[in-house]
């Protein structure tokens, strides 16, 4: 397997920085291209000199591996997305919530704590552990987003957060969210933005021992949900797109925020990082 640079993930940075600015910034281009220039002449310094393993990995061996430090990592996603999804769920009534890909119960235990009655579904047995921990008074079953293990229009209201983007194609997995709910119940959907995913953002993870791997993403756009929402007979009511803040840029920059911190701003810092939909099952049907 070929190793990856640290490197070529700041030069890109560098890269993407100077892209933001070589029109409206020249001053500011000319600097990003001052520290690429001085990269390039330099590959044994610094970041270009170190290179790691990062494997590839499905959602079943990803999660299994991911699932002990989850918890842990700061995640720039995990920081922009959970106060738009708080923000939609927090005035619902209690009812019955479903966490649909659940992980290690983030969410469950949100819901829970807010009065409604939780079950929460996941595929990966490790995680579900973890969440069976963490939510002791929620119920968890293992199961697919392509075949919920949940009754037709059983739910008041589903959250599916931060997994859609593991599913190649949405359209089978939004029609079972969809299914899940009662007429006139509610879906909060969050996904990895596809602004950073077309960039080359990907589900990056560091274990317990801290070893790296990654779990394969796709970017869904707009249009992708839209259509898989009015497939499913889902009406969207909210999309939410929110931003990366300092905090979460350092997040993303991990330890390499020092190495290039002016690059990591100029490329990343008000940049869309997760894409949040509010849609309902309408009364009756649209
Ligand atoms: C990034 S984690 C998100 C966990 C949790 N929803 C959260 O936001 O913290 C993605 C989760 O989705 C689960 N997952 C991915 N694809 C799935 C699928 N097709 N069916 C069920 N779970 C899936 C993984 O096992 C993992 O626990």
């Amino acid at each position: 397997m070929s190793r990856t640079s640290l490197g070529h993930f700041v030069v890109g940075i560098e890269g993407l920085a100077l892209l933001r600015a070589w029109m409206t910034d020249p001053d500011t281009a000319s600097a990003r291209f001052r520290e690429l220039a001085q990269m390039a002449a330099n590959p044994d310094v610094g970041p270009l000199s170190v290179h790691i393993d990062v494997p590839p990995e499905d959602v079943r061996s990803g999660y299994a591996r991911w699932a002990g430090s989850y918890d842990a990592l700061r995640n720039p996603l995990i920081h922009v997305e959970e106060p738009a999804v708080h923000g939609l769920v927090d005035s619902l009534p209690p009812g019955t919530a479903l966490d649909a890909a659940c992980g290690t119960g983030r969410h469950a235990r949100h819901l829970k704590a807010r009065g409604h009655r939780v079950v929460g579904v996941d595929a990966t047995p490790e995680m579900l552990d973890i969440a069976r921990r963490a939510v002791p008074d929620a119920e968890f079953r293992l199961g697919d987003l392509t075949t919920l293990p949940v009754e037709t229009g059983s739910v008041d209201l589903v959250v599916c957060a931060l997994a859609l983007t593991h599913c190649e194609d949405i359209a089978r997995p939004v029609s079972e969210l969809a299914r899940v709910l009662r007429p006139g119940g509610r879906l909060v959907v969050s996904d990895f933005h596809p602004f950073q995913l077309l960039l080359g953002g990907n589900a990056f993870f560091l274990d317990g021992q801290g070893h790296a791997g990654f779990v394969r993403s796709f970017a869904h756009t707009h249009d992708e949900y839209f259509a898989a929402f009015a497939a499913a007979g889902l009406q969207v009511t909210r999309c939410l797109e929110p931003r990366m803040d300092e905090a979460a840029v350092e997040m993303a920059a991990g330890g390499l925020m020092a190495t290039a911190p002016e690059a990591f701003r100029g490329a990343l810092l008000g940049t869309p990082e997760a894409l949040v939909w509010e849609a309902v099952r309408p009364a009756a049907r649209i």
